[in-house]
């Protein structure tokens, strides 16, 4: 018999979840603000976790009071690309952060569907590098969507690939702003984080150290309660 569980599919962020890219994402945007002629702090770039480059670049350039035009901004960003993808160019399986790995083959044995969901126009291109991708259902990345979290557009449409109604599937990210996005399509959220930062997440988990089906089960079973 096989055992019912609390949920039927997760849909995982990338990075700063699956995989310990969110730092290059920092330290690339940083190098940008310097060479412009600004600082831009770790707190500052908790805002821009989740959203797209583009979008990025904005709160980046609004913080250095900067205005450039739509051409400048082209280049701007690819200029942050080329850094973020040098410092990716040796990626490898080392840098799926700890207990994924063992959560996501947990899952499916169990048969239970999962899918990636990221605003990351790299996450298509990092994934095959980590050895992992077979195991997805499905793997949405910003190239496959047209708004950005906090709009809910690429966690809509890997519940619809896997045909899961939203309010049967966990959400796991790592940034406020894509729980805003989990949550405003009626998802399960999980934050993998500060508990601080992820408030608005139904639950949240430092890591996927020790998690597992059943603690998973344990949480959703307390929120139904
Ligand atoms: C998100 C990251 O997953 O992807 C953001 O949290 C990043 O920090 C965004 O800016 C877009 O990533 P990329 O790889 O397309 O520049
Ligand atoms: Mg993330």
């Amino acid at each position: 018999m096989t055992k019912q569980h609390l949920f039927e599919a997760c849909i995982f962020d990338f990075d700063g979840v699956i995989v310990d890219t969110a730092g290059y994402h920092y330290m690339s945007w940083r190098k940008l603000a310097s060479q412009l002629g600004f600082e831009f702090t770790e707190e500052q770039n908790e805002e821009m976790k989740g959203i797209s480059r583009m979008d990025s670049l904005d709160v980046v350039l609004d913080i250095g009071n900067i205005t450039a035009t739509q051409e400048e901004k082209i280049k701007l960003a690819k200029q942050k690309n080329d850094w973020y993808r040098e410092y990716l160019s040796n990626v490898d399986e080392s840098a799926i952060l700890p207990g994924v790995y063992n959560f996501l083959t947990e899952l499916s044995d169990a048969n239970i569907p999962f899918a990636l969901g990221s605003a990351s126009k790299n996450a298509g291109f990092i994934i095959p590098k980590l050895g992992i991708s077979h195991l997805f259902h499905t793997i949405l990345d910003g190239n496959d969507t047209t708004r950005s979290k906090p709009d809910p557009e690429v966690f809509i449409k890997a519940a619809e690939s896997m045909k899961k109604a939203p309010s049967r599937v966990v959400v796991f990210e790592d940034s406020y702003k894509g729980l805003v996005a989990a949550q405003s399509a009626g998802f399960m959220s999980c934050g993998v984080g500060d508990p601080m930062v992820l408030a608005n997440a139904d639950f949240v988990i430092p890591t996927f150290e020790k998690f597992s089906i059943e603690v998973l089960s344990n949480q959703i079973d307390e929120l139904e309660k």
